[in-house]
C-alpha cells in the first residue's frame, strides 16, 4: 500500500498551494502532476501538433522525457533536458494540457510515471485523478474545491503577480470550459473518489485547509 497523499480538484481551487504547504510542514515531497500534462502541451505546440491529435501527441510522448526536480520548495519541470517551468502557466498551455489529458494513451503514460515517482517515497500528489486512478489504494484522499468565481479571482491574482495582464471574465470562461472538459472526458474524468474527504476552500484559508488535511492524515 502507498501512504502518499492524494489531492484532487478543479483548476484554481488552491490545490498546488495546499499540496506544497502540506508537504513542507510534513517534511515530504510534493508532485504537481498538472505540470507534466502542461509540458506535453508545450511540446505539442512547439511541434505544431494539435492538442487533440491522439496519434501525433502519442508519437511525441513516446520520445519525450518529462522529469521534475526541486529547488527549495519549488518544483521545476524538465522537458527533454530543458527546464520549462516558467513556460507552463499561460492560458493557452492550461487549455492545451486539459485537451491532451483527454487522450487515453497520454493518461496511461502519465499515471504510470506518477505512480513510479510516488512509490520512491511518501509524496503529496496533486492533480485530477490521483485518488481515483494514480493511487487508488492510498488511505489519504482529499478533494479540494472552491466556487468558480473564487477560483477565477485567485487565478487572476496569480497571473497578475507574474506580470500577465488578464481579464476576469475571460479567466472565468476558460476555467468553466476546462472544468467541463476535465469532468466530462470519457477516460478517467475528474471525479471525487468515493472515499475522499471534501475540502471547500471558498471560505477557508490555505493554512486552514492544510490544518484540516494534516489533522486527518496524522489521526488527530
Ligand atoms: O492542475 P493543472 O491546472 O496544472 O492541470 C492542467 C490540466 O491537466 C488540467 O486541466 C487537466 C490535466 N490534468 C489531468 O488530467 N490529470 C492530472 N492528474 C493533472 C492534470
Amino acid at each position: 500500500m502507498n501512504n502518499s497523499i492524494a489531492i484532487d480538484g478543479p483548476a484554481g481551487a488552491g490545490k498546488s498551494t495546499v499540496a506544497k504547504l502540506l508537504a513542507k510542514q510534513m517534511g515530504i515531497h510534493y508532485l504537481n502532476t498538472g505540470a507534466m500534462y502542461r509540458a506535453l502541451a508545450l511540446l505539442a505546440t512547439r511541434n505544431g501538433i494539435a492538442f487533440s491529435d491522439e496519434q501525433g501527441v502519442g508519437a511525441l510522448l513516446v520520445n519525450a522525457v518529462i522529469t521534475v526536480f526541486y529547488q527549495g520548495d519549488e518544483q521545476h519541470t524538465v522537458l527533454n533536458g530543458e527546464d520549462v517551468t516558467e513556460l507552463l502557466l499561460s492560458e493557452q498551455i492550461s487549455m492545451g494540457a486539459s485537451t491532451v489529458s483527454k487522450l487515453p494513451c497520454v493518461r496511461d503514460t502519465m499515471a504510470a510515471l506518477q505512480r513510479k515517482i510516488a512509490h520512491t517515497d511518501q509524496f503529496v500528489l496533486e492533480g485530477r485523478d490521483i485518488g481515483t486512478n494514480v493511487l487508488p489504494d492510498t488511505p489519504y484522499k482529499f478533494f479540494v474545491t472552491a466556487s468558480s468565481s473564487e477560483r477565477a479571482k485567485r487565478r487572476q491574482l496569480q497571473l497578475e503577480s507574474l506580470g500577465q495582464s488578464v481579464d476576469y471574465n475571460a479567466i472565468l470562461k476558460d476555467l468553466e470550459i476546462r472544468d467541463k472538459q476535465d469532468t466530462e472526458r470519457s477516460y478517467m474524468p475528474l471525479k471525487m473518489a468515493d472515499d475522499a474527504v471534501l475540502i471547500d476552500t471558498t471560505t477557508l484559508s490555505i493554512a486552514e485547509a492544510v490544518q484540516k488535511i494534516r489533522a486527518i492524515v496524522e489521526g488527530r
